[in-house]
């Protein structure tokens, strides 16, 4: 039986938590949350009340008709109201509201299914996050800006609009037939007000200088400043109109939005030029996925794109339901949180014994794909966020990174929850955890053949970048170690045929497969091999230089701290490891192991080219290639690949969906900046 009372005492919850954001939000012009994170709390206050309606409250926020007009300032009427979008997330959603106003178009009566219905035009634009307003204009002349209120009646703040630089307080007079009409009569434009990101960047970064609180967000910031009494304070922050309507009395004169962002330019008005129309939803999935990344380089905010049917007429004739015109969507991008429980915390022990934390979450959809466990990085990083099993979390993913927890709902729990305790001992061998005075944060499996270990390290081994070995996944490994066959790297190489037989997952062409994939890395390039022995702090780049430098393995397990700290990119922290890893004798055994088995990595030396002596540093995604591509390419050509910006960094390739840091120390440095096209010719030379 479901325990009704729980229930409500969880919408109850919900419901403070909601409203404590949202005044916050609109009244302190403070963030508690992101507001990807407050929906998915509402979502769920949603779906209780859903199923039990009874659990209503007259102050639920679900219950709240959105945006009245304010007090203080002139409330005007719309000339014809103003309208929301209703939303879609994914091409099903896309495809079925294009098959209904398909459906619904005047002169597209039923017909037989294998018959194209009448085809639809559209116009694509991005949803721009920040305030909607409509300008009015009389004879040319900005007569008023009034902010959308609720949708009918809104604010009059053309004192305000009027410190816009962008906002023309005369419409642009061109010569020419075509648009003079428009500078006669009344021509409204509606838009969006918004603060660019950059801005916004600087502005808060003053704001905090002056020990005063920062602003949540752009878009808060923008909506808080045009509902000033004041218009100086407005002229002091930088604010920008673009524009996405044309509206004239006699709706004729404005017959597509193709021709109405057109002539928007043509007066003087910004209108997105990335705004295009596109002839179908296949064009219309190419435009979202284009900007899925792109749009974080845009410098407004925005979580969508906005699509409308083109002709401007049958988008009237389309009507409007509820609060939202048929003939328009916002096709909105998946949310980078979400909200969800953390329904248990269990160890994880990685490759160098390293114990960490690992929250199992209830599932939830965060950007775009199921999300069922989230790193907790270490016992302190839970102590200070105070993540206890049971709790309600913020969970967070951004592009292709590990999910995380942001922070836990305090204000959601119910007293059920517990505090999460760090095992003593290793929960596979049972071994005491121990942790080093130089890595006080880190609790390790001390022992070197603790399964979990020893499972971790071979996978890395057989892993892309280092040995490429195909078909021994961590299933398989999973499965050879059950089975005896292997208890480290080197045993794979004696893995024969018969032996994989035997085994539940294989069977003639898959165990032949992985036996002769294995045969085949028998000489594996020295950097891969030196890479894929799992020795601390040395990741493909180190690798890379040790093997340019030192030319064996030999020479390597030979070299002393004095002698591997000479290469460049290996610092003395580095060296210890190397040297450490190398003096052990269960190491040398390995070693030796590799050589009986016929196991020898090529010698190399160093590739000079075009690039040798240059150094780079990639942020964000490329679209022509991944990551690991552009690193191979500019190695092949001599050049370093490195993960973070230094001194010697010389150049700071920019790609999509970039994070701050990396720009941050390229601007502090004065490292050069270059996009991907700059790279291509880089490596075309
Ligand atoms: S078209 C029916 N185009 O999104 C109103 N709206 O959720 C549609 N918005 O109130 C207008 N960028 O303030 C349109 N490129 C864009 C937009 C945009 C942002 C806002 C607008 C509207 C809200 C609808």
């Amino acid at each position: 039986m479901i325990n009704i009372q729980a229930t409500k005492d969880r919408a109850a919850k919900l419901r403070d938590l909601i409203s404590d954001y949202r005044y916050n939000y609109h009244v302190l012009n403070k963030s508690i949350m992101s507001e990807a994170a407050a929906d998915s709390l509402k979502h769920e206050l949603t779906q209780i009340e859903e199923k039990y309606p009874e659990l209503i409250t007259p102050d639920s926020p679900t219950q709240r008709v959105a945006g009245e007009p304010l007090p203080g300032f002139k409330q005007i009427r719309h000339s014809s109201r103003m309208l929301s979008l209703n939303d879609v997330f994914n091409r099903e959603e896309l495809a079925a509201w294009i098959a209904r106003i398909t459906k619904l178009m005047p002169g597209n009566e039923p017909r037989t299914s294998n018959l194209e219905p009448r085809r639809l035009k559209f116009f694509m634009d991005i949803k721009m996050d920040g305030l909607a307003c409509a300008l009015v204009y009389k004879n040319g002349v900005l007569k008023q800006a009034i902010t959308r209120g609720d949708g009918f009646v809104g604010e009059d703040v053309t004192a305000n609009i009027r410190t816009i630089e962008s906002v023309p307080l005369r419409l642009r007079n061109v010569i020419g037939l075509t648009y003079h009409k428009f500078l006669q009569g009344r021509t409204e434009i509606r838009g969006e007000i918004v603060m660019y990101k950059e801005e916004f960047k600087k502005l808060n970064e003053k704001q905090i200088k002056s020990g005063l609180p920062a602003f949540a967000n752009p878009r808060n910031l923008a909506a808080g400043t045009i509902r000033q009494l004041d218009p100086k304070l407005v002229a002091e922050r930088p604010l920008h109109f673009h524009a996405y309507d044309l509206i004239r009395e006699n709706r004729n004169e404005v017959p597509t939005n193709e021709y109405a962002y057109k002539t928007l330019r043509e007066l003087g008005i910004i209108a997105n030029t990335i705004a295009s129309a596109v002839n179908s939803a296949e064009e219309i999935m190419n435009y979202y996925k284009k900007w899925e990344e792109k749009r974080h380089n845009l410098p407004f905010n925005t979580d969508g794109l906005v699509v409308k049917i083109n002709d401007r007429r049958l988008h009237d004739q389309l009507g409007v339901v509820g609060k939202a015109p048929r003939g328009s969507v916002a096709f909105k991008y998946p949310a980078e949180q979400a909200t969800t429980q953390v329904k248990d915390i269990f160890i994880s022990i990685g490759r160098t014994g390293a114990a960490t934390p690992v929250a199992m979450l209830k599932p939830v959809v965060v950007s775009g794909s199921t999300v069922q466990m989230a790193t907790l990085h270490n016992e302190g990083e839970i102590k200070r966020n105070d993540i206890r099993v049971g709790d309600s979390v913020i969970v967070q993913k951004a592009g292709d990174v590990i999910p995380e927890i942001v922070e836990p709902l305090t204000k959601l729990r119910d007293g059920s929850e517990k505090p999460f305790v760090m095992p003593t001992h290793c929960p596979d061998c049972d071994t005491k955890l121990a942790k080093s005075k130089k890595e006080e944060a880190i609790w390790r499996c001390p022992n070197n053949a603790c399964p979990s270990r020893s499972w971790k390290q071979i996978q890395h081994f057989a892993s892309k970048a280092a040995l490429d070995i195909e078909g021994l996944g961590e299933k398989n490994v999973m499965a050879l170690i059950n089975a005896g066959l292997i208890k480290d790297q080197a045993d794979i190489f004696r893995v024969k045929k018969e032996d994989l037989l035997g085994l539940e997952r294989f069977a003639e062409i898959s165990a032949s497969k992985l036996v002769s994939a294995i045969g085949a890395k028998k000489r594996p390039t020295l950097p891969r091999f030196i890479y894929g022995l799992g020795i601390r702090q040395v990741g493909e780049q180190t690798a890379i230089d040790l093997a340019n430098n030192f030319h064996s393995l030999v020479r390597i397990a030979q070299a002393t701290i004095e002698e591997l700290s000479q290469v460049a990119g290996v610092g003395e922290v580095v060296a210890e490891s190397i040297v450490e890893w190398f003096a052990r004798p269960s190491h040398k055994r390995l070693l030796d192991k590799f050589k009986k088995l016929g196991v020898n990595p090529k010698e190399v030396h160093r590739t000079t080219g075009p690039l040798t002596g240059k150094n780079f540093v990639i942020t964000g995604s490329l679209e022509s290639m991944s990551r690991e591509e552009a690193a191979e390419r500019i190695r092949a050509l001599g050049g370093t690949f490195q993960s973070s910006v230094g001194k010697e960094t010389d150049y700071l390739v920019v790609g999509a969906k970039v994070g701050e840091a990396k720009l941050v120390q390229a601007r502090t440095l004065g490292t050069k900046q270059i996009d991907e096209k700059k790279l291509l010719e880089l490596l075309d030379k």
